[in-house]
């Protein structure tokens, strides 16, 4: 299964994912404001989906949000709740996340789809939109490009979404898009990030 090909590659290179990204200094000033910024609005429990690391998780807790961090890969669970242990984390699924209907005030999945297989992203999304409470949101962070194609990423193989394509999926799920925003920082990969809201 490509879920678990994706599971084994994180598995293997999680500390050294951790150290050269599992910081906040690590990580794009614009990213951080953009995140911090929605934190402020969210008035109840939320999960950071596919939060490897866990530092974006602990920012989040850091801004007084109920968060839990999920990821599939033991490893990235292991050392984010070593690291950071007034945070919870467990291991779970995008594709299952550990959340009753309709109870989540948010969702951060931040660049955790971007290994899904194009068309399993249209099932991941409902999921979000399972968990998701009316007027809650999810912040989606993702490489842009001018159509969906594969590339190699350093761990294993991601894909390039337009912006225009994901909004279609988004509000195919039941999402209106709120913001959109784009970067392409010199020497990166085009960055995409979308804030949608969840509709009633
Ligand atoms: C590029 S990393 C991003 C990690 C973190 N969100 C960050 O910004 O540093 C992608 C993460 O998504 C997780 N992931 C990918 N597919 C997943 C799935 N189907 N279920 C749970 N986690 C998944 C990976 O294990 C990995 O931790």
């Amino acid at each position: 299964m490509l879920t678990d090909s994706v599971r084994r590659a994180y598995g293997a290179r999680a500390g050294e994912y951790t150290e050269a990204l599992g910081t906040l200094t690590a990580m794009p000033p614009e990213d951080q404001k953009l995140i911090s910024v929605w934190a402020r609005h969210i008035g109840g429990p939320m999960i950071d989906a596919g939060c490897g690391p866990g530092h974006w998780t602990k920012l989040l807790h850091d801004h007084g949000v109920a968060v839990d961090g999920i990821d599939m890969v033991n490893e990235f669970i292991e050392s984010a709740s070593a690291r950071f242990p007034e945070v919870p984390f467990r291991v779970a699924t995008l594709e299952a996340l550990p959340a009753v209907d309709g109870t989540l005030a948010a969702v951060l999945s931040w660049y955790s789809i971007i290994h899904t297989p194009p068309h399993d992203v249209p099932a991941v999304l409902n999921e979000f939109a399972r968990c998701i409470r009316p007027d809650g949101t999810l912040l989606l962070g993702f490489f842009e490009g001018e159509q969906i194609e594969a590339f190699d990423h350093a761990i294993v193989t991601a894909y390039y979404w337009p912006v225009w394509v994901m909004h279609d999926e988004l509000a195919a799920a039941g999402f209106d898009i709120v913001e959109t925003h784009t970067r392409a920082d010199p020497g990166q990969r085009p960055h995409a990030a979308i804030i949608a809201r969840r509709r009633n």
